[in-house]
């Protein structure tokens, strides 16, 4: 990277400050001295003008609507990569020979078997409880039951936490649903697996049909990494602490369920239900949205990065359009979707704010026309990025600045004073 000066002036000090620049041209002034030679600190709530670390994982340019794993674009790996696949890129950096993606495949499918344990554990969870409580109740569960040992190699732990977060996935889905304790069958793809581990019973297996098990591969992909993003930003945070990835991951799934991030998902599905008992009045919800009094947010709208289309949302669309169309589901809350997007991107309150659809506007969606309960739709998210979450903690504990996240802070409380 090569290394531009600049200069900050403050009080009666100049500061020559040293940057770094990325490989796509993105500039970081590094500040790692200021304190120290002025005094002052930056303040900067949220992070939204700050470099946590310099990656090599995931590239997006919010202006532009790009977004790429180690290099390659979405919309290609999209066409033409497996999540598997994109899993085995995201940690090691490059796309798998299919001999080894077979092997990493393989790998992960002999890994699916849950301890039977759990069953106690859920059977001490009401079943009413929102399936992201159950799903961070089975993985902590779950780190009682594993073998440290795992994690001293580190794709051994890659491995083993896919295999067994997509299973305690599944398991979270039958309890919620009132369906019995059950194992994943190994026979088959990971993504159908998936699938069928959560709906299939031992009298019925249920078999997906490739257009179903093909969408939620592609769904994964979608979700599988967005470089510093709250949760992801969390797993690096509680990482620097020298928590083990386990609990790392813990931490990731807290952050991921907030309604402003991967909570969204199922707060758009709210919205859009919300909007079609009160007979479609979609202009009534977007001026609401305007309203500065108003706290309602139109959700699945808006991104800290993208100030433009997330490539995600495009391509989610076109999914739905296309799957719905295909399974001959005709969901009113698509057409009311796509007419609120319509009307909210050629209104000057979105327009001028460059808030565009997320992530998380359609993929819902597709999630209902799959039967899937919209309370479920954030431990999916979960388990998509969860490939993503990894391969940053082990970017992180592999890179020599890393230190102990231990930020700031401009005190604005008493000044001293005694008891009286
Ligand atoms: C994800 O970071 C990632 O990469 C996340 C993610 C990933 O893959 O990990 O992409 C996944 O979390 C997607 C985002 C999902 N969340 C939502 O859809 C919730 C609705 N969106 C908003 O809450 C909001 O847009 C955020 C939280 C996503 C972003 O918030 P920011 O960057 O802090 O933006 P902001 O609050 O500073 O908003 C700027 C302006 C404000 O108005 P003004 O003060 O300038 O007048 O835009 C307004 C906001 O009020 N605004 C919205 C809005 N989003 C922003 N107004 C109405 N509806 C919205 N959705």
């Amino acid at each position: 990277m090569t290394m531009k000066d600049a200069k900050l002036v403050y009080q009666d000090q100049e500061l020559a400050l040293s940057s770094v620049e990325g490989t796509e041209e993105e500039v970081g002034l590094d500040i790692r001295a200021l304190r120290a030679t002025t005094g002052a600190i930056t303040l900067d709530p949220g992070f939204g003008n700050t470099g946590s670390c310099q990656s090599a994982i995931t590239y997006i340019d919010g202006e532009k609507g790009i977004l790429r794993y180690r290099g390659y674009a979405l919309e290609d790996l999209a066409e033409h990569a497996s999540f598997v696949s994109v899993c085995y890129l995201l940690l090691h950096g490059e796309l798998p020979t299919s001999s080894q993606a077979a092997t990493f495949d393989q790998r992960i499918t002999e890994k699916m078997g849950v301890v039977p344990e759990l069953a106690h554990v859920l059977s001490g969870l009401p079943q009413g409880s929102h399936p992201m409580t159950v799903v961070s109740t089975l993985l902590a569960a779950y780190g009682a039951h594993a073998s440290t040992a795992a994690e001293q190699d580190e794709e051994e732990a890659f491995i083993t936490l896919m295999a067994q977060f997509r299973s305690l996935a599944a398991l979270t889905y039958r309890h919620v649903a009132g369906l019995p304790f059950r194992q994943a069958d190994t026979s088959l793809s990971f993504s159908g697996g998936f699938l069928e581990h959560m709906f299939g019973t031992d009298e019925q297996p249920y078999r997906v049909s490739s257009v179903i098990e093909e969408t939620m591969d592609l769904l994964f992909i979608l979700h599988a990494d967005h470089e510093q993003n709250c949760s992801t930003s969390t797993v690096r945070v509680v990482g620097s602490s020298g928590a083990t990835l386990h609990q790392s991951l813990l931490a990731g799934v807290g952050a991921l369920s907030g309604p402003l991030h991967g909570g969204a998902n199922q707060a758009v599905i709210e919205m859009l239900e919300m909007i079609a008992a009160d007979g479609g009045d979609y202009g009534k919800y977007l001026a609401k949205a305007k309203d500065k009094e108003d706290p309602f947010r139109l959700m699945g709208f808006g991104h800290r990065v993208y100030k433009n289309f997330d490539p995600r949302a495009r391509l989610i669309k076109r999914l739905a359009d296309e799957m719905l169309r295909e399974l001959g589901i005709n969901d009113p809350l698509l057409i009311i979707a796509q007419e609120l997007e319509k009307a909210a991107l050629s209104d000057a309150y979105f327009v001028t704010r460059k808030l565009f659809p997320n992530v998380d506007f359609y993929s819902g969606i597709l999630y209902r026309a799959m039967g899937i309960p919209t309370d479920f739709f954030t431990v999916l998210f979960a388990l998509g990025r969860l490939p993503g979450w990894m391969s940053h903690w082990v970017e992180m504990k592999h890179d020599p600045s890393t230190k102990i996240t231990r930020p700031r802070q401009i005190y604005v409380g008493p000044n001293h004073r005694t008891i009286a």
